[in-house]
């Protein structure tokens, strides 16, 4: 249930990224690749890799220390924080993806569980990082509470995540993109999940809470599919008729083709410290 959101955008994201090729893998076939694909894409962006390394700074991990990455996805901060010496283990729902981490990094710690259910003990990890997973949460509180159970006193969280009524996407057509991106965040279980980490962190007895905010900008072709997947989501919902959802698609296309993509996109970062008393 708690994943339901995550399928419908990952099917809209399929979609469009299978419309951008000529392929005809069915979207049910490779919904979850084609997240990957663009987790990957955006991964690698200019940037992407130095934001990661500040969530790491912020969990001032110990040597061996253990971490948990809530919703890991493909593992990929698992293995980067195998790499600075820490000892982490990466939680995911959903088995294609837990499949897929498995296989890329054969070395580490990757469990089935939901954030509000971790497979861990009582107080068993010093850190705890969740990276673009908040906002497809029903009841985020209830993920931070089980953040808490499994924290150490004195443990670190880490929350990153991006305002999904906070997009900022250059187009001929303003309203219908003001639309759309209202539509796509209306779609969401917690689609302002971010701009509430510092209340929900201090509404579970977190000590020491920060936040900041680093602004995304996407102008990679690679990232189209995002774009084409809001279009898709808001034309699904019925917000936006699909001929006009077409038309701002085709000129998102456009655009990417001739370089004048631009999407911008705050991302939040909290953190806080699990009490000692
Ligand atoms: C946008 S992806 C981000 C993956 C990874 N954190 C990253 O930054 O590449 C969101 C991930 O959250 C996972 N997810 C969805 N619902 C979840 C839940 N209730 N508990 C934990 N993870 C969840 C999804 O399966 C997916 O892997």
């Amino acid at each position: 249930m708690l994943i339901s959101a995550s399928l419908d955008f990952m099917l809209t994201l399929s979609r469009s990224m299978a419309d951008m090729s000529s392929t005809t893998t069915s979207p049910s076939d490779d919904v979850t690749e084609s997240l990957i694909r663009l987790l990957d894409a955006a991964d690698v962006l200019p940037g992407a890799a130095e934001l990661r390394a500040h969530t790491y700074d912020l969990l001032r991990l110990g040597d061996g220390q253990p971490v948990v990455d809530v919703g890991c996805g493909s593992g990929r901060a698992v293995a980067e924080l195998a790499d600075r010496g820490a000892r982490p283990i990466g939680v995911e729902p959903d088995a294609r993806m837990l499949a897929a981490a498995r296989r890329r990094w054969q070395d580490w710690d990757f469990r089935e569980g939901f954030a509000d259910e971790l497979p861990l003990d009582d107080g068993s990890v010093a850190g705890y990082r969740v990276d673009k997973v908040f906002h497809e949460l029903a009841d985020p509180a209830a993920a931070l509470a089980e953040a808490r159970r499994v924290l150490a006193p004195g443990g670190r969280i880490v929350l990153i995540g991006q305002d999904w009524d906070t997009f900022v996407i250059d187009s001929d057509d303003p309203e219908l993109t003001r639309t759309i991106v209202h539509a796509r965040a209306d779609t969401l279980p917690s689609p302002h999940a971010a701009r509430a980490y510092r209340s929900l962190l201090l509404d579970a007895g977190f000590d020491d809470v920060t936040v900041e905010v680093r602004t995304a900008v996407f102008t990679d072709r690679r990232m189209l599919p995002m774009l084409t997947g809001l279009a898709a989501a808001a034309s699904a919902e019925g917000a936006v008729d699909r001929d006009r959802a077409e038309v701002w698609v085709a000129e998102q296309t456009r655009r990417a083709d001739s370089d004048r993509m631009f999407l911008a996109v705050p991302l939040f970062i909290a953190a806080g410290v699990s009490p000692t008393r």
